[in-house]
């Protein structure tokens, strides 16, 4: 029985922000995401942050990114990137090695996989 109703409850902000950091950690040092990475900034930290401000509120928590910028719709801020099947999956991969590499529970994990992949898929611009 899972004893939290969000993932923000179970990992709150220190676990989501540890969550990005091993997201880009893996990004940036995994031959597997060179291409993925190579669409991002050489500097990692202002994404981090946002990533981070944006996964509290999806999760359950604080609207630190909505406060922020006014709107939590991805569209916008991926328009410029070119953003297929095969980046999606990357970046949904990545992911899932972050959580598998934290070892999130197992509850925690069946929570975001299938919204993650989701929202990822919503990302995709062509
Ligand atoms: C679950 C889906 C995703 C979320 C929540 C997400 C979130 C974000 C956020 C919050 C930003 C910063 C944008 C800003 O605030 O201006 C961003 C930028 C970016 N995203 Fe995503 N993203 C997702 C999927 C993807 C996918 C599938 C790709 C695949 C290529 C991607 C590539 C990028 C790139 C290249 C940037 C710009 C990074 C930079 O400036 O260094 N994102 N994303």
């Amino acid at each position: 029985m899972m004893n939290y109703d969000s993932p923000y409850q179970a990992l709150k902000e220190s676990g989501i922000r540890d969550l990005v950091r091993e997201f880009y950690r893996i990004m940036d040092s995994s031959p597997n995401y060179a291409e993925l990475r190579a669409m991002h900034s050489s500097d990692l930290s202002g994404i981090s942050e946002n990533l981070g401000d944006y996964l509290v509120g999806w999760m359950g928590g604080p609207q630190i990114y909505l406060e922020k910028y006014g709107s939590v719709c991805m569209t916008g801020p991926h328009k410029s990137f070119s953003i297929g099947s095969k980046e999606r999956d990357a970046w949904v991969s990545c992911m899932y090695e972050a959580m598998e590499s934290l070892d999130l529970c197992d509850d925690v994990k069946m929570m975001l996989k299938d919204p993650i992949y989701r929202l990822a898929d919503a990302v995709k611009n062509r």
